[in-house]
């Protein structure tokens, strides 16, 4: 048996926030943040809603486009780095409650950007072993509740969303998830980092004070370091199961960064025709990025089945993930 990746689903909140907002919010520009990273928009999620909100709409969609009954999934894995509540219950636990889903396995990861990648690994290693049947993976964030409206560097680039998937069983190679990598180095942690409100510098008011709650990030470091592992990994991935750029049809890669995304298309030569971009209307949303940019090829009619996409992304940690995935779904 193989593990499949039998149907997507995404959401995000429908208030929009655009550069032209930013620029009432923070000292910068429209100009200067399209031409530095590509976005033009984010989303944002209201008050009322939070991160399990998010990553259930994502998974309803999911759910329904896998054909199977809910009842039937037997793990529910949620990766992201803006959790409903430090750290208990897991997101993951609030979300299999809203589905009206009880009695199953269910748990958070934390890999930031690389979390859907991650949760694909696993996902792998349950389905082939046999321990789980029908699983669900949800990458949501309301990254709005971790990211400080004062700080230009950061601001900009992120917004809300969810993007989920259905993995389960298949015999057929053609439509099997092929291939997963993914690590990391920690000495980079303090790179982007939210360093607050964690056993290190507990939540207090000299914590809230110097906004230590927020995410904090050397851009210019992060960007450098991104690149050269996002490449590295993409053509490690390719050669270990004997596969040419050209063979892969469509490129996914994590939407933290226009820029980013075609420097490392350019090293790898795929044509931008065959590149997934979401970056400009939903920014960087984290975890939720990469199955956000799936389903958007999906709905717009880019993927089909057998179609052999090729995942990349980076993220905190720093951690980094590459999956060569063939859709299962219809
Ligand atoms: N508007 C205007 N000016 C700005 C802004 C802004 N929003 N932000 C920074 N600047 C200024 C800086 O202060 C600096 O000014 P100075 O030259 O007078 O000192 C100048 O612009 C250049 O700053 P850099 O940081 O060198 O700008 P850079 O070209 O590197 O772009 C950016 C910054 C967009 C953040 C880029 O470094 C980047 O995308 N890095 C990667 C970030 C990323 O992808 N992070 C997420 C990883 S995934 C995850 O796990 C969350």
């Amino acid at each position: 048996m193989y593990a499949s990746l039998k149907s997507i689903g995404a959401y995000v909140p429908s208030r929009i926030l655009s550069n032209a907002d930013l620029e009432k919010m923070v000292d910068t520009s429209d100009e200067w943040i399209e031409k530095r990273t590509g976005i033009k928009e984010r989303r944002i999620a209201s008050a009322e809603e939070s991160t399990s909100d998010l990553g259930t709409k994502a998974a309803e969609i999911a759910i329904a486009r896998s054909g199977i009954a809910k009842e039937e999934i037997d793990l529910i894995i949620c990766a992201t780095l803006s959790p409903d509540h430090l750290c208990m219950p897991s997101t993951a636990c609030i979300i299999a409650a809203k589905l009206g889903i009880t009695n199953v396995m269910a748990y958070d990861i934390s890999a930031a950007c690389s979390g859907f990648v991650y949760m694909l690994s696993m996902a792998k290693a349950y389905i082939e072993s046999g321990m789980k049947k029908k699983i669900l993976l949800v990458g949501a964030e309301k990254i709005s509740s971790v990211v400080d409206y004062t700080d230009r560097g950061t601001c900009i680039l992120f917004g809300d969303g969810a993007g989920a998937a259905i993995i389960g069983a298949t015999d057929n190679k053609n439509e099997a998830i092929v291939d997963v990598h993914a690590s990391a180095d920690g000495n980079y942690a303090d790179y982007l980092i939210t360093p607050g409100c964690g056993s290190k510098y507990p939540c207090s008011q000299e914590t809230l004070d110097e906004r230590l709650n927020f995410i904090k990030m050397k851009g210019n470091d992060v960007y450098k370091v991104a690149v050269k592992t996002l490449t590295n990994d993409v053509v490690d991935i390719l050669q270990s199961n004997g596969l040419e750029a050209s063979q892969v049809d469509h490129f996914i890669p994590h939407q933290a960064n226009f820029r980013i995304i075609d420097a490392v298309r350019e090293k790898l030569n795929f044509p931008i025709e065959k590149t997934v971009l979401t970056v400009e209307k939903y920014g960087n949303t984290s975890a939720a990025s990469i199955p956000m940019a799936i389903n958007d090829a999906y709905e717009t009619g880019r993927i089909h089945k057998g179609d052999l996409m090729l995942l990349d992304t980076f993220g905190g940690g720093f951690t980094w993930a590459s999956a060569l995935v063939r859709f299962g779904g219809n």
